[in-house]
């Protein structure tokens, strides 16, 4: 089990490699765009290799720019190619349910050898599928599969179910998280790895009661230091 970073900030990146608490980063087109990565592909091409540097041998995830067949497999080569450590992203269909999307994943794993992640997944029925297609990782959007009413915790345990009794070496990565508390709710329910963004991470380590105890333990060390002190000086005297 384990937690990634969904971000594309690298100084939020480096902060939590640095405790070891991360195994992984992953990212899209929306999170680079809201974390202020510029520069169109090239950019994405640019901080990828910063992070992928940064976090390696731990992976990272780049999703793919475009939704054309042949620019899928191009981009994922070229992604794939920037570091050892770099999988590919791929939506599971198209905005219209395109199927072209499924060929591309099985091409990717299977000829050319690339670990590619399938995402924007809103079931187990899903993300099974995208696993008997290949895929090293099958990314399930379980706060988007909340919001839409439906319980993923349940998702969770199908999937992962269906995923040991095959045999299939996907990964499952509960990603979309909303709470702090997703994070070990979803790895308890079955998630090989919850990708979580850095405030969510924080959220697990700092508590609003630990920092009052913190702060007392600080207080009364200090009033401790000042009566050994005293105590010092008066017996000098
Ligand atoms: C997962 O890999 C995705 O990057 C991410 O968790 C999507 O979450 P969202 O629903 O916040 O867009």
């Amino acid at each position: 089990m384990a937690i990634f970073l969904d971000t594309g900030k690298i100084e939020e990146i480096k902060k939590f490699h640095r405790m070891g608490v991360i195994r992984g980063v992953t990212t899209n087109p929306t999170i680079l765009l809201k974390d202020g990565v510029k520069g169109g592909v090239e950019g994405v091409e640019k901080v990828s290799v910063e992070i992928a540097k940064l976090i390696r041998p731990y992976p990272l995830s780049v999703e793919v720019t475009t939704n054309d067949r042949t620019q899928m497999i191009a981009q994922a080569k070229r992604f794939a190619s920037l570091a050892e450590n770099i999988n590919v992203k791929i939506t599971a269909h198209g905005p219209n349910g395109e199927l072209d999307n499924f060929e591309v994943i099985h091409e990717l794993e299977t000829k050319h050898n690339i670990r590619v992640n399938v995402t924007a997944m809103m079931s187990a029925q899903q993300c099974f599928l995208a696993a008997m297609a290949g895929a090293t990782y099958v990314s399930l959007f379980g706060g988007r599969v909340n919001n839409m009413g439906y319980n993923c915790i349940e998702e969770i345990r199908k999937l992962r179910k269906l995923i040991d009794d095959f045999g299939l070496k996907a990964k499952i990565i509960v990603g979309s998280t909303r709470e702090v508390l997703n994070i070990i709710e979803w790895l308890y329910a079955g998630a090989h790895i919850v990708t979580a963004v850095p405030q969510l991470v924080e959220g697990m380590i700092v508590h609003p009661y630990t920092k009052e105890t913190v702060q007392m333990f600080l207080n009364d060390a200090a009033k401790g230091a000042n009566y050994h002190d005293a105590k010092i000086v008066s017996k000098k005297t």
